[in-house]
């Protein structure tokens, strides 16, 4: 059992790492942009899918020390273009414009920070190649879902960044 100080300090690392109110706002604008799509189908997909990988996103950033907002955030944008438009094609970049418009009008977050979510959100479709540490966050929690979702489909660029990302995450 673990004793009252460490919970303190337990209490206190969860209430330093929780989610804020930016994550709030971006989450009810993606929500309100994908309760749009058509048909159900691809709504209930995209709402599942997007909402699981700005989780993962958070769980990675915890486990590597990097800013889990951030991760959280470009996890919600990263496929917004996709389901929005239902072009897969080029979708990262789409996306990284999409984000980079509203983020630009929101007046939210620093340049720096805007850089650092539309940069991961642009480069996510990159499985094969290595970028910046929250760049790699989002792009191993999109694989992640990729796992959970379809376990053993793995192909071409995704599968080794799988294998590394299984055993990071101690998967029997
Ligand atoms: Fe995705």
């Amino acid at each position: 059992m673990k004793s009252a100080g460490s919970l303190t300090a337990v209490r206190l690392f969860l209430k330093e790492k929780m989610m804020t109110e930016r994550y709030e706002i971006v989450k009810n604008y993606i929500y309100d942009k994908l309760t749009a799509v058509e048909p159900p189908k691809s709504r209930n997909e995209g709402l599942r899918h997007i909402t699981a990988v700005s989780q993962y996103a958070i769980l990675l950033a915890n486990i590597r020390g990097e800013n889990a907002e951030l991760a959280g955030i470009a996890g919600l944008f990263h496929d917004l273009y996709a389901y929005v438009t239902g072009i897969r094609k080029e979708h990262a970049k789409g996306g990284a414009h999409m984000a980079k418009d509203w983020l630009d009008q929101t007046d939210l977050f620093t340049k720096e920070e805007k850089e650092a979510i539309v940069g991961a959100v642009y480069f996510h479709s990159e499985k094969g190649t290595v970028h910046l540490p929250l760049d790699e966050i989002l792009k191993d929690a999109d694989v992640l879902d990729h796992i959970l979702m379809n376990p053993g489909a793995f192909i071409g660029k995704e599968k080794e960044r799988a294998e590394k990302l299984m055993e990071e995450l101690h998967f029997a």
